[in-house]
């Protein structure tokens, strides 16, 4: 657990203290609880949970918690979400057993883009949205202080077992990523894989990144494209991004019974505005490579795109036009503030 001073309120960023269980604010008088051990920062819910439903599935999880091992914990997560299909939840957990590989292999990277800025001596590394804790895993590996943060509080103690079992100490806060509870200039490399979609408000998650970032630090963030010829990859249905935003839920509903209503995916142009709009001066938008861990479970003929797309990397015309249709961004942003 990290000490009362590593956090700060919220909602007004007043100092807290720390008494019988909660973190309290004095400035704001707003009081966050400690449940389960996970303190809960949380200014809104889980737009997929209240907060109580969120605690009690948590609570459930934790009573197996020590009869099962990390796969287990995660399988019976899916046998509590009967909403999601057995096919779609099969998927979700073959993904979640790829995650720390594919969290090296990200670091890797954030490592070699750091290189390019000269960038050294990174120690702080919060991941935003860190679900099952795949990356967290790979990111305490290599560095002393890791923190991970997601808003599904049940999420969270499923990544503890993950890191219980590696004798992993991370601490992991339930929070919204818009309104973050630490104080400002903390964290080396943030990273918000697969997040930026989901938040509530893109801009206040990047304003508060920008605001805990410190003077040396970077953000990395990955996120699919709105304009990807590929399915829209969190429903599996194409074209979704190509109507207007107002038709995209309904859509999806009538041909997946889905609900679409709070996925935001942008295109490049909507995400350079975005990120020239939080002022992040020093920022690229990468296309990224597709890792061998990952393709493994592609089907032959998500194989044979990813064949296509990676010979399209290496041509510069093509290049370009993955820019416009391309199935995902890397973006790293560099903090302008030495
Ligand atoms: C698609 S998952 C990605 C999880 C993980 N980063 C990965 O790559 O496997 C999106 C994650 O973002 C979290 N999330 C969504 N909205 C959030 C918000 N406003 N603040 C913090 N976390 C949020 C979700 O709970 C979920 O764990
Ligand atoms: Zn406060």
């Amino acid at each position: 657990m990290l000490q009362v001073e590593e956090f700060c309120c919220p909602t007004c960023k007043g100092v807290l203290s720390f008494q019988e269980s909660e973190y309290a604010c004095s400035a704001c008088s707003k009081k966050y609880p400690v449940i389960l051990g996970i303190p809960d920062f949380r200014v809104f819910p889980d737009p997929y949970i209240d907060f109580e439903d969120d605690h009690k599935k948590a609570g459930h999880l934790a009573e197996q918690y020590h009869k099962l091992d990390f796969m287990g914990l995660v399988r019976l997560y899916w046998k509590m979400t009967p909403e999601v299909s057995e096919d779609r939840a099969e998927r979700f957990i073959r993904r979640t057993a790829a995650l720390v590989e594919k969290g090296a292999e990200c670091l890797s990277l954030i490592e070699s883009l750091a290189e390019t800025e000269k960038l050294r001596g990174f120690n702080r590394v919060l991941e935003i949205g860190c679900g099952t804790g795949g990356f967290l895993v790979a990111a305490k590996r290599k560095y002393d202080h890791v923190v991970g943060a997601d808003i599904a509080f049940r999420w969270l103690v499923v990544a503890r077992k993950r890191l219980e079992e590696l004798k992993m100490n991370v601490p992991l806060v339930c929070c919204c990523a818009e309104y973050l509870p630490f104080p400002g200039t903390r964290f080396d490399i943030i990273l918000a894989e697969d997040v930026l979609e989901h938040v509530r408000s893109q801009e206040s998650t990047l304003a508060e990144c920008r605001r805990v970032m410190t003077k040396q630090g970077m953000l990395f963030l990955a996120t699919p494209n709105r304009f990807s010829l590929t399915p829209e990859p969190h429903v599996r249905v194409w074209g979704v991004g190509f109507l207007p935003r107002r038709w995209m839920n309904g859509y999806v509903k009538l041909v997946k019974g889905i609900s679409y209503e709070n996925i935001k995916v942008l295109s490049f142009m909507e995400l350079r505005r975005l990120l020239n709009k939080c002022l992040f001066t020093n920022h690229r938008i990468l296309l990224p490579s597709i890792s061998c861990e990952e393709a493994q479970y592609f089907s032959p003929f998500q194989r044979m795109q990813l064949a296509i797309y990676n010979v399209a990397k290496q041509i510069p015309v093509l290049r370009l036009i993955l820019y416009v249709v391309g199935p995902y961004f890397n973006v790293v942003v560099f903090s302008s503030r030495k």
